[in-house]
């Protein structure tokens, strides 16, 4: 089979790595891909919001299945188009895709299914949101409607600093059109844990459990970034609250969605509070997390594109998921300067003795071959991962080939997984 995989960070690093590990697959393309994916696939220079270049491309190239990275074509109808075209896609349709790329629907969609999640308000006019203000304590969470590229959302301690976020959204309009409408909600204490799950759009099935780093210092301080780290599993989601999550949350969303005629296939992403009361939704995702796909794809037992194809033809059993035993961790290796401006072609060196650690693999997100040298092209620049029996280990190795890497600047945590190793502790 050929396989194309749309978008060019660490998650799509990781979609190549698991098409390729596929006794199904003949030949991967990807685009546009970057320095350490055009070591595995035929990388072609398509950006993943031209729809109209991604759909020519693929009636051209004709793939047996196409897996989409990003959240944004996903959201503009690529699934839509190429299914017109009687192309095979693994993602949801726009209309399914709204989960993510409206917060609103989303909190409405949870509301009529009596899906657990925080008390919100839905704001059209900063009016009207500057009053929904009084109706929850501080903290208070402020998020943009639309897609912000994980930028989107304010935990606001002081009243000030509330007001201050909706001015930015809905009257400077920093995210554009995505905050024009805005969602103030109550804010959830608890352990944060991601759950991905394959589903067909009638059975849900879900695979291990992550837990990712969004801030871009140790501690979880500064700024949120488009995530520094992640690991698997989250030791909070014991089986118990597994199940919960299943029926409480993923399974009556499933349900929820085809009964309303949107019917959602593809990858569901749960990110959830671990309240006192149990689980909660804080977002929902429409496909893979990054960096949570690093952690969690190593982990899946089964084969990606087998998976992926019983979603399509509505045959996903619990048999297509299985998970290796041990633990992932991740660490993201980022530019200077990144989550603000950072430059572009910093040569990068070490990578070979890093690759020699063993049980390492380094996933490239923003990275570019010039002159057959490998030099920075983004602001998360590789994905240093371990594989390993227990999370501990797997941090001692990872950090071991981190440091073995270097590029001018380079900046990453060296916390990942604290949460992880004080629980272990204890
Ligand atoms: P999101 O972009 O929706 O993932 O939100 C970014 C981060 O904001 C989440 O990972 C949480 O840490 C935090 N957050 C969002 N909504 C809430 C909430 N209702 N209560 C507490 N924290 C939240
Ligand atoms: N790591 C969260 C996300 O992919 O949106």
């Amino acid at each position: 089979m050929k396989i194309l995989v749309v978008g060019s960070g660490g998650r799509e690093y990781g979609l190549v790595w698991a098409a390729r590990q596929s006794k199904l697959v003949s030949e991967v393309l990807a685009v546009p891909g970057n320095a350490g994916m055009a070591e595995l696939a035929r990388c072609i220079p398509v950006l993943p919001d031209d729809i109209e270049g991604l759909v020519k491309l693929a009636s051209q190239e004709r793939p047996d299945l196409v897996l989409i990275g990003p959240e944004l074509p996903l959201s503009l109808g690529l699934t839509d188009r190429l299914a017109r075209e009687g192309i095979p896609v693994f993602g949801p349709t726009a209309e399914a895709a709204r989960l993510e790329s409206s917060k609103a629907f989303a909190k409405e969609f949870m509301d009529r299914h009596g899906i657990p999640t925080a008390k919100y308000r839905v704001c059209e006019t900063q009016e009207a949101a500057e009053a929904s203000l009084d109706v929850f304590d501080l903290p208070i969470v402020i998020k943009a409607n639309g897609l912000a590229g994980g930028k989107g959302v304010t935990v606001a301690e002081t009243h000030e600093q509330a007001v201050k976020a909706l001015a930015a959204a809905m009257q400077e309009q920093v995210f554009g059109e995505a905050g024009k409408c805005v969602v103030i909600e109550e804010c959830l204490q608890g352990e944060e844990a991601s759950v991905q799950a394959f589903t067909d759009g009638r059975i849900v099935v879900p695979m291990v459990s992550a837990q990712d780093h969004k801030r871009i210092n140790e501690g979880d301080q500064g700024p949120n970034t488009g995530g520094m780290g992640a690991y698997a599993p989250a030791p909070v989601m014991t089986p118990e609250l597994m199940e919960r999550v299943k029926r409480e949350i993923l399974e009556p969303t499933i349900a929820g969605m085809a009964a309303e005629g949107r019917p959602y296939k593809g990858i569901l992403y749960a990110g959830l509070m671990i309240t006192a009361e149990g689980p909660k939704v804080i977002e929902f995702n429409c496909r893979f997390g990054d960096p949570e796909t690093q952690v969690v794809l190593p982990l899946l037992g089964s084969d990606l594109i087998d998976t992926a194809l019983a979603c399509i033809q509505e045959r996903l059993g619990a048999e297509h998921v299985d998970r290796k035993p041990g633990a992932a961790v991740c660490v993201v290796m980022a530019a200077p300067g990144y989550p603000g401006s950072y430059p572009k072609g910093l040569p990068i060196s070490g990578m070979e003795s890093a690759h020699a650690v063993p049980d390492i693999m380094i996933w490239h997100a923003g990275t570019v071959r010039k002159e057959g040298q490998l030099v920075t092209d983004g602001g998360r620049v590789l994905n240093v991962i371990a594989v390993a029996p227990d999370i501990a280990t797997a941090v001692k190795k990872v950090y071991a080939a981190a440091e073995k890497i270097s590029f001018a600047g380079a900046h990453y945590r060296r916390d990942i997984a604290y949460r992880a190793l004080k629980r272990n502790k204890k």
